[in-house]
């Protein structure tokens, strides 16, 4: 059997965007009865909210769009670096925070950040939410709506 395409989404607290774009990628990969190609997970590069579900106002807005997040949020491991064959981050922060985990050009490789895979243009980044309101959530999940229908495009599967 062919091997499954490992994504993983990044951001800091894994309670507001990364289970937010893994909720988006898991529907959309759903709806094209595609869910057998993949294994999808999130995480944070910190672990201030470990073993959490995902923020109500993050929950909420992606109930609205028929998603129920059920992640609990956990911290990056070292594995994952190897275990993944995608990590797309949320911002310049994560980005930055991944990169110094390896000086390894394979896995440097492996990194992207999600929203460069938006489908017009825009900033290559999903903006923390988390001091925002609700408006702040619904445009977070517009975003990560859009880039994963851009990165399952790129990906071409
Ligand atoms: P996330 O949002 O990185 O999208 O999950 C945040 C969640 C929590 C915190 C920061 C950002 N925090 O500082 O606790």
């Amino acid at each position: 059997m062919k091997e499954k395409i490992k994504v993983l989404f990044i951001c800091l607290g894994n309670i507001c965007r990364s289970p937010a774009a893994q909720g988006a990628f898991e529907n959309l990969v759903k709806k094209q009865n595609k869910e057998h190609l993949f294994e999808i997970d999130s995480c944070g590069t910190s672990g201030y909210h470990d073993g959490e579900l995902p923020d109500p106002r993050t929950r909420k807005v992606a109930l609205n769009r028929g998603i129920h997040l059920t992640h609990r949020s956990r911290k990056l491991r070292r594995i994952d670096l190897i275990d993944f064959d995608y990590l797309l981050v949320m911002d310049e922060n994560n980005f930055q925070e991944v990169m110094s985990l390896t000086t390894e050009e394979s896995i440097r490789k492996k990194v992207f950040k999600f929203a460069s895979f938006r489908t017009e243009i825009g900033p290559d980044i999903v903006p923390d939410p988390y001091y925002g309101g609700e408006s702040d959530f619904e445009k977070v999940q517009d975003l990560v709506e859009d880039c994963s229908v851009g990165f399952l495009k790129y990906l071409g599967v």
